[in-house]
């Protein structure tokens, strides 16, 4: 089985550069493509990573050794497919500072952040009994989100508001895409009953100052939900060092497969929580009448899991664990500055997000004078870099910026720099190329 580059930490130079990134990339082979012509430039790690080869192939094996159901098996396979799983969510666990129950297995973060308000809801409606009571929400409860949020971290939250009367508040930002700050101790208030936010906008990469929020939070006797989308797959990130309660991710974008992700939570708040889906594999005892639910996780895997998945996504943890999470955060870092100060200097290109000390990932947003993002995106396409355009899912945000769309390229481990500068030379060609600004 390939890992990253075959290689340990202690072989590989202190930063990432671009010779060790080409080795890298030998593990992607799709980053070999060519599209229209061109050589693949993949910017679109926000929106979902490229996969190693050792991840699918650890797949492929689990199908070829072990493939069975798992925790419900007397024989062989289901023994060893159970441990497997069952390692994974360990792996999974270590890697983001969690304890092995406190990992709930998901679709994707979409499917986390659902989790948790469905069991909110829950508990509103008495489900839980007393143990779910600090997860209940009613009228003259508050929620309070962010502006920045995508909207798998502000529907889910609208909705339970709907369902239980609880208010919906948000932090809004300033005109440059900033959170103000300076008003989360007003907006989060003794009513505050849930702080849900992201650690990093997908739209913008800015960094969220979490500490500040979760001292808010707590000072009120809050819970904390992070979604940890976009910054699990490029910053080391440790739950117990943030003190949040509970943190969605998605494997797909942290060199996993696709359909499966995870919730962190608080072991002691997972216990107490009512189940979102109910049904075989969750259950101590069930009669005609009722039925006793398991401790975290499977009071919260109801059915079928998603094992290959799992095993995929341990595989792409240790691949990044190999790689060393710190020399991706500081590599992406300096392709992100590469990406934000060449594209500033581009006549007509305006960079989204706060100028100045912001903390951001690897990632770049902007928008082209007189150019509609979908046809950047497209021209961008024809020379092979293929980045994100639209609103993102965070049609909030855009409005509060004043604009409908925007053009993001993201950056990962794989990308080099002459990634980026294939990008800064295609879009200093698009306003030529739509004829504007002669
Ligand atoms: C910040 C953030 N939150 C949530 C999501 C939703 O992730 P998924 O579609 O994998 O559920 C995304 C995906 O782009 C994201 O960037």
């Amino acid at each position: 089985m390939s890992s990253a580059s075959h290689t340990t930490q202690d072989t590989l130079p202190h930063q990432l550069d671009d010779v060790e990134v080409a080795r890298l990339r030998a593990d992607f082979p799709i980053l070999e493509r060519r599209v229209n012509g061109a050589p693949l430039i993949y910017l679109d790690s926000g929106a979902t990573s490229q996969t190693p080869t050792c991840v699918y192939e650890a797949e492929q094996h689990f199908y070829e050794n072990f493939n069975s159901a798992v925790h419900r098996g007397a024989h062989s396979l289901a023994v060893e497919a159970t441990d497997i799983f069952e390692q994974a969510r360990s792996d999974l666990a270590s890697f983001i500072g969690a304890r092995q129950n406190e990992v709930i297995w998901t679709s994707n973060a979409t499917e986390a952040l659902n989790l948790i308000t469905y069991s909110f809801g829950n508990a509103s409606a008495g489900l839980g009994g007393e143990a779910a009571r600090k997860f209940a929400l009613g009228p003259g409860d508050e929620i309070v989100v962010t502006e920045l949020e995508h909207h798998a971290n502000l529907i889910p939250w609208q909705e339970l508001a709907l369902r239980t009367g609880a208010t919906l508040k948000f932090i809004p930002v300033d005109e440059a895409g900033a959170l103000r700050m300076g008003l989360a101790g007003s907006i989060i208030t003794p009513a505050t009953k849930v702080v849900a936010f992201t650690h990093v906008s997908n739209v913008l990469g800015t960094v969220t100052n979490v500490p500040a929020l979760v001292a808010l939070a707590r000072s009120v006797g809050a819970l904390t939900v992070l979604d940890g989308c976009q910054s699990v797959p490029h910053l080391p990130v440790d739950v117990k060092e943030l003190d949040v309660d509970f943190m969605a991710f998605s494997g797909h974008k942290m060199l996993g497969p696709t359909g499966i992700g995870g919730l962190y939570g608080r072991g002691e708040l997972l216990d107490a929580m009512p189940p979102f889906l109910t049904g075989g594999s969750m259950i101590t005892s069930v009669t005609m009448e009722k039925a006793e639910y398991l401790p975290s996780p499977m009071r919260f895997e109801a059915g079928t899991q998603r094992i290959s998945q799992a095993h995929g996504l341990a595989t792409a943890v240790a691949y990044l664990r190999e790689v060393g999470m710190e020399r991706i955060a500081a590599w992406e870092t300096q392709l992100g500055q590469r990406m934000l100060s060449g594209l500033a200097s581009i006549p007509g290109v305006r960079v989204l997000g706060p100028t100045g000390g912001a903390q951001r990932i690897g990632t770049a947003p902007f928008v082209i004078e007189d150019v509609h993002p979908h046809d950047v995106g497209q021209f961008l396409d024809s020379r092979g870099v293929a980045v994100r355009v639209g609103h993102h899912c965070a049609q909030p945000l855009h409005r509060a910026l004043g604009i409908v769309s925007s053009t993001r390229a993201s950056t990962y481990l794989y990308n080099t720099t002459s990634d980026i500068d294939a990008l800064l030379n295609a879009v200093s060609d698009v306003r030529g190329y739509f004829r504007v600004g002669k």
